[in-house]
């Protein structure tokens, strides 16, 4: 196996890989239609909390927003700086990328608005880690703020079957070529789902590159309770988000 770091390789292919941030990027605009119908003001910087390759991040900074982008990888803010050099240099100049973990980070102020774009909060595999994130969304809101996120629902086949394994191929623009393969095992007990990834480039010799992460997923009344309990109110959760695949949030600090 290489020693590529997971970290390192997974930004880098992150945008183009299915599974991971390739149906995102195919149709950005739908998926960020959720907070440019509920994002106004241009005056107060808006905190976004794993802002990863930030295919929120730039359509936001465009649209002439400020953002205070939180991620805990250096790997992903690189992708995301190399995006912004290629913005107009004004664009650039709205996002402030900030190198940290979001769940202790205390922000410079009390926000009005935090965004919290497709999966941060199942990318923390614990209830634990869950709610120390949305303890650390209310500590850097003032009171009134609001909370926006969106994350996925898992796949009913995956829970179903516990474990499951599919292969895929993909071609990124580069040329490179990859085997895609994704053993997928869920405990239905702690909601924890594991992903094993391979990711074999086509060549000669192939050379697979292993990546492992994995997602806690949230059901509808622990989301709420969850929220309440941090001393939230909610406002709205849309079970449909993007045709069914996530959960889009609304919540207040109260
Ligand atoms: C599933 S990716 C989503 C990326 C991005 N929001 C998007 O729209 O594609 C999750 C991101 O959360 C970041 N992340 C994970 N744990 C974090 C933490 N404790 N603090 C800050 N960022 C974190 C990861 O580095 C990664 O960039």
């Amino acid at each position: 196996m290489s020693d590529v770091q997971y970290d390192d390789f997974l930004s880098r292919i992150y945008d183009e890989a299915p599974y991971f941030g390739r149906e995102r990027a195919r149709e950005l605009e739908q998926y960020n239609a959720f907070y440019f119908a509920h994002l106004h003001d241009k005056s107060r910087r808006i905190l976004e909390i794993g802002s990863g390759t930030g295919m929120l991040t730039v359509p936001l900074a465009r649209a002439g927003f400020l953002v205070d982008s939180v991620d805990i990888s250096s790997a992903m803010h690189e992708v995301l700086a190399e995006k912004l050099s290629a913005e107009d240099e004004s664009v650039a100049r709205r996002v402030r990328r900030i190198l940290a973990d979001a769940t202790t980070h205390v922000g410079e102020e009390p926000y009005d608005t935090i965004a919290m774009p497709e999966g941060v909060v199942i990318a923390l595999p614990s209830r634990e880690l869950q709610i120390a994130l949305f303890e650390s969304c209310h500590r850097n809101l003032r009171v009134g703020g609001r909370l926006y996120a969106d994350f996925a629902q898992p796949r009913w086949k995956v829970v179903y079957e516990q474990t499951l394994q599919e292969h895929t191929r993909f071609r990124m623009h580069s040329g490179d070529e990859y085997l895609l393969s994704v053993t997928f095992r869920n405990d239905r007990h702690t909601q924890i789902e594991e992903w094993d990834v391979v990711f074999a480039k086509q060549g000669v010799p192939p050379e697979p590159i292993e990546v492992k992460v994995s997602f806690r997923f949230l059901s509808y009344s622990e989301l709420q309770f969850m929220l309440e309990r941090c001393g939230f109110k909610v406002i709205a959760i849309d079970v449909n988000h993007s045709h069914g695949r996530g959960f889009a949030v609304i919540a207040e600090k109260v």
